[in-house]
């Protein structure tokens, strides 16, 4: 709760509710939008965003920010999540078309990658918003993954930005300049043992965008990676032991923890031509997680616990 004069109030991200007393001393009350004026960073470009289930997707996020910046873009999911139904408020919201794709299927990605072009000719922006851990669902310890479902999780994870790289390339969809950006997280490059074998599925992940990025690089295609904080999403949560990582992300991180809202401002500044010689980078957007080692909050709550 933040108490100025006159009093606001915040009741989430984007809005607030004010207090001030009025001319003879009544006591008003207004709702204001706290979000993030558009820059028009996007103006005049168009995309696809890939991985938006719910209003907790980072991807939902990034899709509003898009749409905010002046982007108009396809949203696509995995069509076993059409059932959810969650998307259609977002396609109406940022007037976008909807077309369900299996990022794991070369049909489904060839068919999307037609259907952008007929929609709005070349692309300038892609966003890779997806990931699953099988076995991490299924709560399988590392030294006892089921190998098919380990498989399908790099296929989902990792592997599906290569195949939609390649298939919007084929398509001859993605424009000269263009820029594409994928989600990843620490776990990739140190160990983060809940994290299991989606660790290896971002280390594969952040391989890609460095092996794709040197090749998209002749068209002056970018093409990089956001390691994001925990975040409170479907995905996140599904995770065991998330919200003790959050917590420690909390107090470790000197800004804290980042959320979608702010995944979501980053992403946009990658996708525009303020970025445009920024390629092959694994970027940290994790409030100064990454070069943290201890901070005081750990030490005083270890110390606690020790007694000392
Ligand atoms: P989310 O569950 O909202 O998004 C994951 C998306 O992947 C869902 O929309 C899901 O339908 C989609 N998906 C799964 N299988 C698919 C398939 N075969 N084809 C197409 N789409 C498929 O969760 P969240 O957290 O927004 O995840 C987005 C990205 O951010 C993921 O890559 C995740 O690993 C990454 N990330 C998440 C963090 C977190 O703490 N939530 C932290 C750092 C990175």
């Amino acid at each position: 709760m933040v108490f100025r004069f006159p009093f606001h109030i915040a009741v989430g991200p984007n809005a607030c509710y004010r207090y001030f007393w009025g001319t003879q001393h009544v006591l008003h009350f207004e709702v204001f939008d706290m979000t993030v004026p558009g820059h028009g960073l996007l103006s005049g470009k168009t995309g696809v965003i890939f991985g938006a289930l719910n209003e907790s997707s980072i991807a939902w996020a990034i899709a509003e920010a898009a749409y905010r910046e002046g982007g108009r873009f396809i949203l696509s999911n995995a069509p076993v999540a059409k059932r959810l139904g969650g998307l259609d408020a977002l396609a109406e919201k940022t007037e976008s078309e909807i077309i369900w794709a299996d990022a794991t299927s070369d049909e489904d990605l060839t068919n999307l990658f037609e259907a952008a072009k007929a929609q709005f000719g070349q692309i300038d922006f892609i966003v890779h918003s997806i990931g699953m851990g099988i076995n991490v669902r299924k709560d399988k310890d590392y030294t006892e993954l089921n190998y098919d479902w380990y498989q399908k999780t790099l296929d989902i994870s990792a592997v599906s930005l290569h195949r939609i790289v390649t298939n919007a390339m084929n398509a001859e969809s993605v424009r000269d300049g263009g820029s594409i950006v994928a989600l990843s997280y620490i776990g990739g490059q140190r160990v983060f043992t809940k994290y299991s074998e989606m660790g290896d599925a971002k280390a594969l992940l952040e391989s890609i965008v460095r092996s794709y990025g040197y090749r998209l690089g002749k068209k002056g295609i970018r093409i990089n990676a956001i390691s994001q904080s925990p975040t409170r999403t479907t995905a996140g949560s599904g995770i065991e032991g998330f919200d003790a990582m959050f917590e420690y992300g909390e107090m470790l991180s000197p800004l804290g923890n980042a959320d979608a809202a702010s995944c979501a401002d980053y992403t946009v500044t990658l996708l525009s031509d303020l970025t445009r010689m920024v390629t092959m980078q694994t970027l940290f957007h994790d409030g100064g997680f990454n070069n943290m080692g201890i901070s005081t909050a750990l030490v005083e709550a270890l110390s606690d616990k020790l007694g000392r």
